[in-house]
């Protein structure tokens, strides 16, 4: 049994498969071909924190797939009411094929993956965001090709979004530029962690330079809303704006995890403009993430 709680919990050649298997499946799709391998399978879908995308390209996955799913919030559920992450584990786990969590602390997916008996798919925790990453990468492979030995810039807040890109640096091959304030940059121990060439810089058009892909995120993530002031004021000069993309790459594309804030961290030219491919990104949440169960569960 195999988890998806960072990206480092497939190899390589594993998680470039599951990219190109992604496009094979979005083509299935779009063909009309009913592909059904979770036939009666269940994924619970533990939500702690908001989600249009992650859900809704969860749920259509599994329903697509011949299953179905549960979604579950602390709201109305025990979850919310101090049940011990252990005990809903064992529970939970023993009635469904697959969990999915989106959460605030790593490591409450860590425990909840430890006492489970069946796969647990990390879909956002305050560290990590590595199914966006398999969409952000399949995308990049559509519209340019192998991802490996170009370079990335990272633009903005060192937050769960860069982390995920500091560890598909290492197992996509290619060269992160990361530029925060300072005081913002990303965990150390994840930067550490990695064998990748991993460049910080508190200067975005610098970070910018000749990248083949730039992407942000926004400046205050879910759980920091009392923060927005501040960091819209620490942030200000990190914007991606068309003068941050002149500098990179003529080619250079455009990614954006959202939901985006125009006019905070990218003006509305550049998220709206030629460059940009978040409307592939987001779709490709639902194609990359049936790889991803077909992977674990089928
Ligand atoms: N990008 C992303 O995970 O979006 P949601 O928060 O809408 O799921
Ligand atoms: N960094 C953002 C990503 C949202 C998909 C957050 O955690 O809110």
């Amino acid at each position: 049994m195999r988890h998806f709680l960072t990206l480092k919990d497939l190899s390589p050649v594993e998680l470039h498969q599951l990219i190109i298997r992604a496009s094979e499946l979005k083509e299935m799709h779009k063909a009309g071909e009913i592909y059904q391998p979770l036939k009666n399978k269940v994924l619970a879908m533990i939500f702690e924190k908001s989600s249009t995308r992650t859900r809704v390209s969860f749920e259509s996955a599994m329903v697509q797939f011949g299953g179905g799913s549960i979604f579950l919030s602390p709201d109305d559920t025990q979850l919310g009411r101090g049940e011990p992450i252990e005990d809903s584990a064992r529970v939970i786990s023993s009635m469904v094929d697959a969990v999915m969590i989106r959460t605030f602390e790593h490591s409450k997916v860590e425990t909840f993956a430890k006492y489970s008996s069946v796969p647990v798919i990390n879909a956002l925790t305050d560290d990590y965001h590595p199914c966006q990453l398999l969409a952000d990468m399949q995308t990049y492979q559509e519209h340019r090709g192998d991802i490996r030995g170009k370079t990335v810039a990272w633009i903005g807040d060192g937050n769960n979004m860069c982390h995920s890109y500091i560890n598909a640096a290492q197992q996509f091959g290619f060269t992160l530029n990361i530029a925060t304030p300072v005081g913002y940059e990303p965990k150390a121990s994840i930067v550490k962690a990695v064998d990748a060439p991993i460049h910080l810089f508190n200067d975005a058009m610098q970070a910018a330079e000749l990248a083949d892909l730039v992407v942000t995120d926004v400046w205050a993530s879910m759980g920091q809303e009392e923060e927005q002031r501040k960091r819209e004021a620490a942030f200000a000069a990190f914007q991606v704006d068309k003068k941050v993309m002149q500098q990179a790459a003529k080619d250079a594309l455009f990614m954006h995890c959202l939901p985006a804030h125009r006019g905070e961290e990218v003006t509305a030219e550049v998220i709206d403009g030629q460059q940009s491919v978040v409307w592939d990104e987001a779709e490709n949440r639902l194609h990359a993430q049936k790889a991803l169960l077909e992977f674990l569960c089928a």
